[in-house]
């Protein structure tokens, strides 16, 4: 357990884009277009930036400062900020929402890779709207396919870890994040200035408010931590890396913003596109299947005219969501072996094989949940919709809460305002504001959140 030993990030930038590859994932390529669709387009999105700004930047904010503190795995950092209490619990709260969400995440970022290489050997060419839902059945349906990709992601994933945070996590996110963003800008405009592209935009653009209800703040706010990676100790086991002159606030805001954008971006990618190909929003045509079913669809009718340009789109789209589930499923991988090798004393790459192989192994199962293990029903949810509901409805807003409460209420003032201000050496005027968000207004929002997501609000 010994700290001396412990990497750091090379660069402010590699922690920035280490810390945003987290972030950026399926929930900002997949999720939010789902939930724009679903809630009302512009309207919503503008209550998700807010939920961003008000609650996500400064819960950011607290899991920096708790592991640049500590400079330890996240179970460690509560154990040490609060010795012999129960907050230890909530570290290994997050531990265990990590590795539940790495094992069925897993599952759909190897959906990804299989897409990218149908795509790559030009599968979908010449197929018709009805062949796409019978290609995705087919494919999540075939055991060995589905846990073969699994597997090889897991594995591309434990060899960044076991490289270390500095030749592996922090060079690969060096690598990855700047091509997704060349991806994401080639893919939007070619989205943007398709014929009849102005009517996604506009869903995009001009707010509807009378579609707002309670429903749409709360799936707003649960948006928000999914996509931002929140409340598991991801943000808070990259910040026991940073190093001791990074600006906590400054950091917290870029890598939101980054976030964010990539979100919008693939609204600009995937509406105008949907509407190009005539879909209907109310459809299920936007529900989960919009990545699977839904996409390749839209980009061969969209890009038809130009068979190589309909290629290169769905070449692209695919590999985008790869680069982005990647160094998601890095950042949990990270989460769960930092914490195994510091608190039983164990070398990183013992401990990264033990996390793969178990996650693998719970992986299989989820998996499977889609195949053989079909029938499968807990409290009338399949095991992979399961773990999804507990890690990310429940487990994520609890630690985000428990996160808000322990920073604003238990931890000394003193240690959050010198992390903040690097010892005095910045200076933080929002400060009050960050502690006054993480004192009242985060605990009870969140606590909002965790009662509608349980349906007893
Ligand atoms: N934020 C990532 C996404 O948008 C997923 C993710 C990575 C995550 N680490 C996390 C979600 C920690 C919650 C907590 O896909």
């Amino acid at each position: 357990m010994s700290n001396n030993t412990r990497e750091n990030f090379g660069s402010k930038m590699g922690a920035v884009l280490a810390a945003a590859g987290s972030a950026v994932g399926l929930g900002n390529i997949w999720r939010f277009p789902i939930e724009t669709g679903q809630n009302g387009g512009a309207a919503f999105i503008i209550i998700y930036v807010a939920c961003v700004l008000l609650l996500g930047i400064p819960i950011m904010m607290s899991e920096f400062f708790i592991g640049r503190h500590t400079h330890t795995n996240t179970a460690g950092a509560y154990r040490k900020l609060a010795p012999g209490t129960p907050w230890r619990w909530v570290g290994r709260l997050g531990v265990l929402s990590g590795f539940i969400i790495l094992s069925y995440y897993s599952v759909v970022a190897g959906w990804t890779a299989e897409y990218t290489v149908l795509a790559l050997s030009n599968s979908f060419d010449g197929k018709t709207t009805a062949d796409f839902p019978a290609i995705f059945a087919q494919f999540v349906s075939n055991p060995w396919k589905s846990v073969a990709w699994m597997l090889g992601f897991m594995v591309v994933t434990h060899i960044i870890v076991v490289r270390g945070v500095k030749s592996g996590i922090e060079k690969f996110s060096k690598l990855m994040m700047p091509a997704l963003f060349v991806i994401l800008v080639i893919l939007a405009i070619c989205s943007v200035t398709l014929p009849g592209a102005s009517q996604g935009l506009e869903f995009l653009l001009k707010p509807d408010f009378s579609k707002i209800t309670g429903a749409t703040v709360l799936n707003a706010m649960g948006q928000a931590f999914f996509s931002l990676s929140l409340g598991l100790g991801c943000l808070c086991t990259y910040a026991s890396y940073f190093g001791n002159d990074t600006n906590i606030g400054k950091t917290a805001l870029n890598v939101s913003l980054i976030d964010t954008f990539v979100a919008i971006m693939s609204g600009f990618i995937i509406f105008p596109a949907v509407f190009n190909a005539g879909y209907t929003l109310s459809s299920s045509d936007i529900g989960p299947s919009l990545l699977f079913i839904t996409m390749p669809n839209v980009f061969g009718q969209a890009f038809g005219d130009i068979p190589a340009l309909a290629y290169g789109v769905s070449v692209l789209f695919y590999f985008l969501l790869v680069l982005a589930a990647l160094t998601s499923t890095i950042s949990m991988h990270e989460v769960v072996t930092a914490y195994v090798s510091e608190e039983f004393d164990m070398n990183r790459h013992k401990a990264a094989t033990i996390v793969t192989a178990t996650c693998s192994a719970v992986g299989i199962i989820c998996a499977l949940s889609f195949g053989p293990f079909e029938g499968v029903k807990i409290f009338g949810m399949s095991i992979f919709d399961l773990f999804d509901y507990v890690a990310s409805n429940i487990f994520l807003p609890l630690g985000g809460m428990l996160i808000a409460i322990f920073t604003g209420w238990y931890l000394d003032k003193k240690i959050v305002r010198d992390e903040i201000s690097n010892n005095g050496a910045l200076r933080v005027p929002y400060l009050r504001i960050v502690f006054f968000i993480l004192r009242y207004v985060a605990p009870v929002a969140i606590a909002i959140i965790l009662l509608g997501q349980l349906g007893l609000f």
